[in-house]
């Protein structure tokens, strides 16, 4: 009598175990068949081959402080990256964002937005790009006069299935000028 309503019901469960499997297996066999990005990363910079092959500032645009008495800056960067070895067939698509960090007296990590970019496919993940900052770099304070940044590349794998990976890499050093202008 429930014959069938049992037989569907079982199919179903059986169906969604060999779904999970292969799904288990799929992102299994991704993280063997792919070294973590960090790892990849530190191995192409002793090549010096690293995925971002050039970032810089290129201008410093304007620098102000607003009413409010909150720092300001706009600045034109040249982002350049390779980031085709995040690429596996279980790669659904990569988020990128680039990032300004300083320290304050306040926060020991202030961590700025500047741009930011979502690559489909490997054929796109390798770009170039000459740009002024795509969000507002706006410090809570008057902090930014000669303060010492890092330009930080944070990305995001999203897999076909699986979890997530995040990494960054961090290009410290950077200053930004002693004087409004
Ligand atoms: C921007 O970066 C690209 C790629 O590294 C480089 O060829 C170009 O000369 C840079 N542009 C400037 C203005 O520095
Ligand atoms: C900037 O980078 C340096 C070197 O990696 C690190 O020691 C420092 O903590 C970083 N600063 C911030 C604010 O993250």
């Amino acid at each position: 009598m429930h014959s069938f309503g049992y037989r569907a019901n079982a199919l179903v469960t059986f169906a969604v175990t060999i779904l999970a499997l292969m799904c288990g297996m799929a992102s299994l066999s991704d993280n063997f068949n792919s070294p973590s990005p960090s790892a990849h990363v530190q191995l192409r910079i002793s090549n010096s081959l690293t995925p971002f092959t050039h970032l810089s500032v290129l201008n410093i645009n304007w620098f102000q402080k607003q009413p409010k008495a909150n720092d300001e800056v706009s600045m034109t960067l040249n982002i350049s990256a390779d980031l085709q070895s995040l690429f596996t067939w279980n790669t659904k698509q990569v988020f990128v964002f680039l990032a300004a960090e300083y320290e304050t007296p306040k926060n020991s990590l202030n961590q700025i937005s500047l741009w930011d970019g979502i690559i489909p496919n490997k054929e796109h993940a390798k770009f170039w790009i000459h740009t002024s900052n795509k969000y507002r770099f706006i410090d809570q304070g008057s902090n930014l006069r000669g303060k010492e940044y890092n330009l930080t590349m944070h990305w995001h794998v999203m897999p076909k299935t699986g979890k997530m990976l995040a990494d960054k890499i961090v290009m410290p050093g950077y200053r930004l000028p002693e004087e409004y202008r």
